[in-house]
């Protein structure tokens, strides 16, 4: 059939059955959600957590594969991409969720946040995209969470930010060099209600508070971003590579000044 006339089956763009999608920082949070996600539509999953307890536990849930390792080390990620191939054969899917926030103000960044932000927020995709394109010999898709603080800026957001930002680079230059087999995409959140967040704000109230500034009305729910990365890591997105794609209620269109 010509590409003209192609007309797919639409229900079948979403499925992920017989495929393996790896889910690095998979054990809470929006990456806990991702492995349920890609489960939901039949993908074999690979859990990956620095936290072994967390990694088990969601890959228990998803009848998947735990895998623990610190995904800042290179040996480990090497380790963790040859054992899951071992296991579920080649990956056809990576989702890189990992990232934190938690610089502080610029005047008050030492040296060694500086690394530790970069290191958190950048060189996890790094090491994911050359060691993991490696386990993917026939093809897929690779998604990482960036964030709206890598589009704009906030307080105490430098380092976050900076990391951020390179991220959409980084994931740029590599839809280049991994297309056509190996597609890569960056799914940027606005808030988002994930336990982490919600430790740090046990103050009641709170997050209705910030959903009332949403366009949408309310903060984001951790199925809210997994449902975009679900979209990246399926066929449903076969045409796109290197974009990255805010997910933030409407937020980030109003003005400062704009009512909420
Ligand atoms: N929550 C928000 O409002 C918000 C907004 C914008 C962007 N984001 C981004 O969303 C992503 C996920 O956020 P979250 O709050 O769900 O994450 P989280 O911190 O709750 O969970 C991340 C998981 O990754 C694991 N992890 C951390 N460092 C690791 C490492 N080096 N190696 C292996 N595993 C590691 C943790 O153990 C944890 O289980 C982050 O990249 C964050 O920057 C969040």
């Amino acid at each position: 059939m010509s590409i003209t006339e192609l007309t797919p089956d639409y229900r079948g763009l979403i499925d992920l059955t017989g495929r393996h999608v790896l889910v690095l920082g998979g054990g809470l949070g929006i990456g806990r959600q991702t492995c349920l996600a890609a489960a939901g539509v039949g993908a074999k999953v690979s859990v990956v957590d620095a936290d072994r307890k967390r990694a088990e536990a969601v890959a228990e849930e998803v009848g998947g594969l735990a895998l623990t390792g610190d995904a800042t080390v290179r040996a480990d990620v090497e380790r963790i991409f040859g054992d899951a191939v071992e296991r579920f054969g080649p990956v056809h899917g990576i989702a890189d969720i990992i990232g934190i926030a938690d610089n502080g103000p610029l005047g008050d960044v030492t040296d060694e946040l500086w690394q530790r932000g970069l290191d958190l927020n950048l060189r996890h995709a790094f090491l994911a995209l050359q060691i993991g394109a490696k386990a993917m010999p026939e093809g897929g898709a690779m998604v990482f969470v960036g964030s709206v603080s890598g589009l704009r800026s906030a307080p105490g957001h430098a380092v976050y930010g900076v990391a951020k930002a390179g991220l959409s680079n980084l994931v740029s230059t590599a839809c280049l060099e991994l297309g056509p087999g190996i597609r890569a995409n960056v799914v940027a959140p606005g808030q988002t209600a994930t336990p982490r967040i919600a430790e740090r704000h046990p103050e009641p109230g709170y997050y209705e508070r910030a959903g009332a500034r949403v366009p949408l009305g309310r903060v984001g729910a951790t199925s809210d971003i997994a449902s975009a990365i679900l979209f990246f890591l399926t066929d449903l997105s076969a045409w796109i590579t290197g974009q990255t794609l805010v997910v933030d209620g409407g937020t980030g269109r109003k003005f400062a000044y704009a009512e909420s």
